[in-house]
């Protein structure tokens, strides 16, 4: 039994060109870069900043934004080297597919649902509170059984994924222009945030700017870091520990830029713009995120900061009610745009995953009308409908960030391997210090992954199981890759 057949970089350059799986050139760069600021400006900054802050780093969350744009940037580069070597849809799934084989890229494509289909329900849950409380503030509250902290469905959430999904069935280039428009806007606010936030800092924030550690009962147990749970530390919050366990958490406010990878197959001229758009948009971000985050520190005592609003509260904090009712507005928008283009990308590794027969091979045919892969779109969509509409998030932002670092340890480590198995690949982007920078890059990803909670790791633990008996009862049997024969057949 060979589970570790690879797919080659040419094969897998072949697959995209058959007319029924053809999806259309139309991006450039700074569509790209657009869609990742889309997708990576959202829960995090809006959201997190203020938990985080209050909760495990203070003022110096600034650098915990600082510490996790750099894992960020180290795996960014690896993306930025495959993307530009195989520039086809499914991105870290198509990559391990090339250099470790057809099983661990099942495993990735597989973990990469916790990455995209699972943070767009989270992020769908953050833009149904933030749409209930901007409502609420104009006199139409609604009911607490379909919107709020804990509803029975959560209908926002459904009615905002269901409109997504279809402007991503209508095609990619309407999608990206009603992206441009809410990018622009989301953007527009955090510059606000930015700049007015400036006059209403004050320095005595600022001190202590790392609060001393303290022992604290709400990590403790199951929910207690992996790494202080395996040598038995005693679980703290602040101090330099707690500017890297909150550096595990902000990582979420960076998940996005591999995203643009999967997009690299309807890019006009992948090999130069997808690296392009991937390093753009994550260095627009992590200068974003350290100003807002030391601009808010700045404007509130981080033991006062909200938990659930923290950017506009601090404006309602220095009593200016009209600009956080902008930033309500923005950060809707903003949410709008990071659950897009999720679920863009999960379409992409799923229609990638089909296409090789890993997943029912009808399920990837392209729309003749559309030129998207419909089918697949609305089956995506459904699904993070049921679980926005109805399962209770909480934690499972955790769950999002630990899929998505296991993904960037295989692709840094996939850069490596095919160095050494294809060297004579063109490599219109090559990442600096190979193999070094991307060794760090995964110790660095380990390390964040370590400071996740214990119970984080079982449920991932538990997803891949189910991930590999999928594997062992369908793709072994239906890929494309191990019976040749089948390869002619079309959906
Ligand atoms: N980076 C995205 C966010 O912060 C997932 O919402």
């Amino acid at each position: 039994m060979d589970i570790f057949r690879t797919k080659s970089v040419e094969q897998s350059i072949r697959d995209t060109e058959a007319p029924e799986h053809q999806l259309r050139k139309r991006l450039t760069a700074t569509d790209l870069t657009v869609f990742g600021i889309g997708v990576i400006v959202g829960t995090g900054i809006f959201v997190l900043t203020g938990q985080v802050a209050k909760e495990m780093a203070g003022p110096a969350v600034a650098v915990s934004f600082i510490v996790a744009g750099i894992v960020c940037g180290l795996a960014a580069l690896c993306y930025a080297e495959f993307a530009s070597t195989i520039p086809v849809a499914g991105s870290a799934y198509t990559f391990a597919f090339a250099t470790l084989g057809e099983f661990p890229a099942w495993i990735i494509g597989w973990d990469l649902f916790l990455e995209l289909a699972l943070a767009a329900a989270v992020v769908a849950v953050g833009w149904s509170g933030y749409f209930a409380s901007m409502l609420a503030s104009i006199g139409l509250g609604l009911p607490a059984s379909i919107a709020g902290e804990d509803p029975v469905v959560n209908v926002p959430a459904i009615v905002i994924v269901l409109l997504l999904t279809s402007i991503l069935v209508a095609g990619i280039k309407v999608s990206s222009r009603v992206n441009l428009i809410l990018v622009i806007t989301k953007i527009a606010v955090v510059l606000l945030v930015i700049v007015a936030g400036l006059f209403f800092i004050k320095t005595a924030n600022y001190t202590p700017f790392i609060p001393e550690a303290v022992s604290t009962a709400r990590v403790e147990g199951l929910k207690a870091p992996l790494i202080q749970f395996l040598f038995g530390v005693t679980p703290v919050a602040f101090g330099v520990i707690g500017i890297f366990s909150a550096a595990a958490i902000v990582f979420f406010a960076f998940i996005g830029f591999d995203i643009v990878a999967t997009a690299s197959e309807e890019t006009i001229k992948p090999q130069r713009d997808v690296p392009r758009g991937i390093l753009a948009s994550l260095a627009v971000c992590t200068i974003l995120y350290v100003a807002v985050s030391l601009v808010v520190v700045g404007m509130q005592n981080y033991t006062r900061l909200s938990t659930s609003a923290p950017l506009s509260d601090a404006f309602v904090a220095v009593g200016q009610s009209w600009l956080a009712a902008i930033i309500s507005v923005g950060a809707i928008a903003g949410l709008t745009t990071v659950v897009l283009v999720l679920l863009l990308g999960q379409t992409r590794v799923l229609f990638a995953m089909c296409r090789d027969g890993l997943l029912p091979r009808p399920l990837a045919k392209v729309d003749r009308h559309y030129g998207t892969p419909a089918r697949l779109t609305v089956l995506i969509g459904l699904i993070t409908m049921v679980l926005a509409g109805f399962v209770s998030f909480g934690e499972l932002a955790e769950l999002v960030n630990i899929g998505t670092l296991f993904a960037f340890v295989v692709v840094s480590l996939g850069v490596i391997i095919l160095r050494r198995t294809r060297p004579d690949l063109p490599r219109a982007f090559r990442a600096p210090l190979v193999p070094w920078l991307p060794i760090v890059s995964v110790l660095a990803c380990l390390y964040l992954m370590l400071n996740l909670p214990v119970l984080t790791w079982l449920r991932f633990l538990i997803w891949m199981v189910i991930g590999v008996l999928l594997y062992l009862a369908f793709g072994y049997w239906n890929s494309r890759n191990a019976f040749p024969w089948q390869k002619k057949s079309v959906s």
